[in-house]
């Protein structure tokens, strides 16, 4: 399984990458404003730019900032001349409920690598994966693509083990058809437990923010043992000098 960073803090990213955990970078428009990003799609870009050379030939997901589909095609293809590590991430509906499915797909048939996001359903990530195929079938496109499911925003009103079973459901589906090309993100992960319990379903991939991943390696029992391991390392060295 592989870990994804959820953040565009370069010194966070550069943190995790020293530890070699990380193996690629997330982020969407809510990260890029909650770390400084500023200058607007220009500033998108450069942090972009500047995390892709940082975690190359790793993946980048930078996310487009409109609804209008032309835009979004502009966009796309702005991003993906960024770098090769780039992959572009569309919601898969826009906010009144209509399908970005025509754009992923048209994006995956011109070679640009997607990140199918924010979605919350079984049904959205295997039509999900079919519109990405289908692009994959009429093109030379970089692989793998990647379909985002939102485990804690479906956690909210579903719990956590729904989230569980329709990413592992999801995993299953892509396995009996063969599906190729195409990787699982799980993203708005929220805590250790959730960490736990969705690196168990066979995604490939769990995005996690460095507030949770600090959680993660920490722990109250552990902090305990070292600082207990100190203190008798020293009385034993101060035996040895007596
Ligand atoms: C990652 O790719 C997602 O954009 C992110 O994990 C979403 O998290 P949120 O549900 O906290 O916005």
């Amino acid at each position: 399984m592989k870990i994804f960073i959820d953040s565009a803090d370069v010194t966070e990213i550069k943190k995790y990458i020293s530890s070699g955990i990380c193996d690629g970078v997330t982020t969407n428009p809510t990260i890029c404003l909650k770390c400084g990003v500023k200058n607007g799609i220009q500033g998108v870009m450069e942090r972009t730019s500047e995390i892709a050379k940082l975690v190359f030939p790793k993946p980048v997901s930078v996310e487009v900032t409109s609804e209008d589909p032309e835009e979004i095609l502009r966009q796309a293809r702005e991003y993906s001349r960024l770098a090769d590590n780039i992959a572009v991430k569309i919601t898969v509906i826009d906010s009144k409920g209509n399908s970005f499915l025509p754009l992923a797909y048209k994006l995956v048939s011109e070679g640009i690598r997607v990140n199918v996001t924010a979605i919350t359903t079984f049904n959205q990530a295997i039509f999900a994966a079919k519109a990405i195929q289908s692009g994959l079938s009429v093109s030379s496109s970089k692989a793998p693509h990647f379909v985002s499911i939102f485990g804690g925003r479906i956690s909210e009103e579903q719990g956590s083990e729904r989230a569980f079973k329709i990413i592992e459901d999801f995993r299953k589906w892509l396995d009996i058809h063969n599906m190729q090309g195409i990787e699982i993100i799980v993203g708005s992960v929220r805590s250790q437990e959730n960490v736990e319990c969705w690196s168990r379903t066979g995604a490939h991939i769990l995005t996690i923010t460095p507030e949770v991943l600090n959680k993660c390696l920490c722990g109250a029992r552990t902090k305990e043992t070292v600082s207990q391991f100190l203190e008798d390392s020293k009385k034993t060295m101060e035996r040895f000098l007596e």
